[in-house]
């Protein structure tokens, strides 16, 4: 909120209870869109992480946990993510997030990762319930298309 918090309050000085108003809609609107690409990112890790279990042995091969978790993952990256990152829910704006702000900068980039991702989602579920090797030879690409977003539009871990 460092920022946002203190345009809030400028804004609050400046045009009266209005715009203060609208400032905490636009920042709960904000707030919002964070927490529910995170919890579409927790669901991407979450069923990429059984698939990364089989592929190494952790889990034994169950094919149809795998076929529904890689089902899954194609599902989850089609859905139309366009509201989840508005302007302004970038790590320089507000506190509780690692998008860095370059995403908006390179907006047609990151819609690419994000195609990325759902083609090896597809990819995967064609082949992860049809035996353990088909499913290891598509993990790196699954996983390195999630590693390439994280790399360029996302923050470290503090
Ligand atoms: C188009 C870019 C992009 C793709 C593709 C992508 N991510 Fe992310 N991911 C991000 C960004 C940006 C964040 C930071 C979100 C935030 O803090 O606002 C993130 C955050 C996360 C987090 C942390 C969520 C939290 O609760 O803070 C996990 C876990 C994660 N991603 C897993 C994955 C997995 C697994 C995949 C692939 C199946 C994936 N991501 C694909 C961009 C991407």
């Amino acid at each position: 909120m460092k920022k946002l918090t203190a345009l809030i309050l400028g804004l609050g000085l400046a045009a009266g209870a209005t715009g203060l108003a609208q400032a905490q809609d636009n920042s709960k609107m904000v707030e919002d869109a964070i927490k529910a690409r995170k919890a579409q990112m927790q669901l991407y890790a979450f069923n990429l992480g059984l698939l990364g279990d089989m592929a190494k042995g952790a889990v034994a091969y169950d094919a149809s946990a795998a076929a529904a978790a890689s089902n899954n993952l194609a599902m989850l990256a089609s859905l139309d993510q366009s509201r989840l990152w508005p302007q302004g829910s970038d790590n320089m704006s507000v506190d509780n997030t690692r998008t860095l702000p370059d995403l908006w900068d390179n907006i047609d980039d990151a819609i690419a990762k994000g195609r990325a991702t759902a083609e090896a989602a597809s990819a995967m579920a064609a082949v992860a319930g049809t035996g353990l090797e088909a499913l290891q030879g598509q993990m790196g690409a699954l996983g390195g298309s999630c590693g390439a977003c994280h790399k360029a539009y996302r923050a470290p871990a503090n």
